[in-house]
């Protein structure tokens, strides 16, 4: 009870009625923190938002004169920065440096002509380039200079892993092949704002901002776009009226509850942006979920976008997770590593089912990051008193997500930096804790423990086979929807990863191969991202019928002896 009404009076700041005030107190510590190459995510928000209001997207003719483009959009101002990439044909982000370029540049844009097709009249700045003129062969694009949109497929990172010399190495060249691009953010930005200029419509004040791992730090190149339609600017939620005197008020139409509120937008929008929204295609409107959402995709980008309203919690955990992920680099190699791992044996899957997310992963590395002796990251707990002491030394509220500076002085990391010995053996044991730990979910669901960033264990409150706490919501289950085979198909393997982890010849580099001929032999990471052994079993019963393989015999012995050295 303790716990929760922390979290409550932490929720209270976090998400209360003080964010405006916050925010300007924000603003002077994100000055402090960028001197130190820091940025919050309210700073990279609004950056990128402003970037995007800056851009256009134009889809273009793989024939296209690159200089010849540029030649003709510099007409309307000076380019700040321009990319091009593949996705149903060539495409090209152009940012200007003025948002009057844009307004200059869409006065000269023609309407689509057409013979049997009508076009709905409405105006983006989704545009198409037509070249009317003969075509130059001389500086056409080629698909090098198409910046990547998706990541390498799985058998060329095993091979690339291969190539290094120690598994930090290999930890650190799968986040670089794996995370989102400069490019591939900004583009998530310019599809969010393409989509506001929809909503805006209804909502003139209204922004779409992405939220989850486009964001988070924890995204890699292909993952979903999740977007916030935020309308907290219209609600008039952050102005005081006065105490006396005369004050006026909108009429409002009004519904049952914020639950029907969001709904009926959503419907709305989610209707424009199946009638109107050109490059939006496969529109969902999916209104009863928990979380209402509209499910589409965008074309251009080739995103798959989720859109939601009224979700500040959602967007309040990726504020969370994006500053556990700038504590220090190796948490977030340490999470791309195991997300990795995960889609590579398919615990993780692109279509919602009853297995595992990204997001409960994320949660159970953080909290295994808490769990160190010492800890490596601090628990909500601890942000929570940081945030009130900081609070009180400055005498106004404040949204702790744009004080990371704070977290780095005091963080466990900066009083004993012997605490890491490398990401390598952080994996190591995580494996092996995971596997101790989900084990003990699995075989007792009733007595399990509950996950939660407090960095505590609870008693589950529910009977469910995996429970990982909301960080903001304390009721909320986020792996609700893991069954208890999914569970134990993770436990099995994550049980082969520590063994396979254990053994001398996977845990050091094979050679062969490395800068010459022929592919190098799989070690360390690499041999984790292999198709598993026991990946097809569905129940441990069915694995003990099955013949089992010498790996799989030397895995189960260890196991036993494990077992047999714990229970004497
Ligand atoms: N979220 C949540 N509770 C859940 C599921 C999601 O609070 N049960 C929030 C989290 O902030 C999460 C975001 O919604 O980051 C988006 O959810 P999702 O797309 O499922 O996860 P991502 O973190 O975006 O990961 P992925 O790359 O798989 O999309
Ligand atoms: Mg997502």
């Amino acid at each position: 009870a303790k716990c929760l009404q922390k979290t409550d009076a932490f929720l209270h700041r976090s998400i209360g009625t003080d964010v405006v005030i916050a925010r300007a107190e924000a603003t002077r510590s994100d000055e402090s923190d960028e001197k130190n190459g820091r940025k919050s995510l309210h700073t990279l928000h609004m950056e990128r938002q402003e970037q995007a209001e800056r851009s256009v997207l134009i889809s273009c003719q793989s024939s296209t004169n690159e200089k010849k483009f540029l030649k003709y959009l510099s007409k309307h101002g000076e380019i700040n920065k321009y990319f091009f990439y593949e996705s149903y044909g060539v495409y090209a982000v152009v940012e200007f440096a003025n948002q009057e370029s844009v307004t200059s540049l869409l006065e000269g844009v023609a309407i689509p002509g057409g013979s049997h097709e009508s076009a709905v009249p409405f105006k983006s700045r989704l545009l198409s380039l037509r070249n009317l003129g003969s075509v130059d062969s001389s500086n056409q694009l080629s698909g090098r200079q198409c910046q990547p949109q998706t990541t390498i497929p799985i058998n060329e990172l095993i091979k690339r892993l291969s190539r290094e010399e120690s598994i930090d190495k290999q930890i650190s060249s799968l986040t670089e092949a794996y995370q989102l691009t400069e490019e591939n953010s900004r583009l998530r930005f310019l599809v969010c704002s393409l989509l506001k200029d929809i909503a805006t419509a209804y909502f003139p004040e209204c922004t779409i901002k992405p939220f989850g791992s486009s964001v988070n730090g924890f995204g890699k190149l292909g993952c979903d776009l999740d977007m916030l339609l935020d309308l907290d600017s219209i609600t008039g939620r952050n102005v005081k009226l006065p105490k006396s005197g005369l004050s006026l008020e909108y009429q409002m139409k009004r519904a049952n509850s914020e639950r029907a509120v969001t709904q009926s937008i959503l419907s709305v929008i989610g209707e424009c942006v199946d009638q109107f929204g050109p490059g939006c295609v496969g529109v969902q409107k999916i209104l009863n979920a928990r979380c209402p959402l509209v499910r589409f995709a965008h074309q251009p980008s080739g995103f798959q976008c989720d859109l939601t309203a009224n979700n500040r919690v959602a967007m309040k955990s990726t504020e969370l997770l994006y500053l556990y992920g700038e504590l220090d680099p190796r948490v977030r190699s340490l999470v791309f590593t195991v997300r990795c791992w995960a889609r590579a044996h398919g615990v993780t899957s692109s279509i919602p089912g009853a297995w595992i997310t990204n997001f409960s992963l994320t949660v159970m590395v953080l909290f295994f990051l808490q769990k160190r002796t010492p800890p490596i990251i601090p628990t909500l707990d601890h942000l929570r008193d940081l945030a009130g002491t900081i609070q009180h030394s400055h005498s106004g509220p404040l949204r702790i997500s744009c004080r990371p500076i704070a977290f780095w002085a005091s963080s466990p990391m900066a009083e004993a930096p012997s605490a890491w010995q490398g990401p390598a053996a952080a994996f190591d044991t995580k494996v092996y804790t995971y596997s101790c730990c989900c084990s003990r979910m699995c075989f007792q669901p009733a007595l399990s423990p509950s996950l939660s960033l407090q960095g505590k264990e609870q008693n589950k409150p529910e009977v469910a086979p995996l429970h990982i706490q909301n960080p903001f919501e304390a009721s909320l289950n986020v792996s609700k929807n893991v069954n208890a085979s999914q569970l134990d198909r993770f436990v099995a393997l994550c049980q082969e990863s520590a063994w396979l982890l254990q053994q001398s010849e996977t845990s050091t580099p094979r050679g062969g191969g490395a800068g010459g001929k022929g592919a190098p032999t799989p070690w360390g990471l690499a041999t984790l991202l292999l198709p598993s052994q026991v990946a097809g079993i569905k129940s441990r019963k069915k694995r003990r019928r099955e013949p089992a393989s010498e790996r799989i015999k030397g895995l189960l012995e260890s196991l036993k002896n494990k077992n047999q050295l714990k229970k004497s």
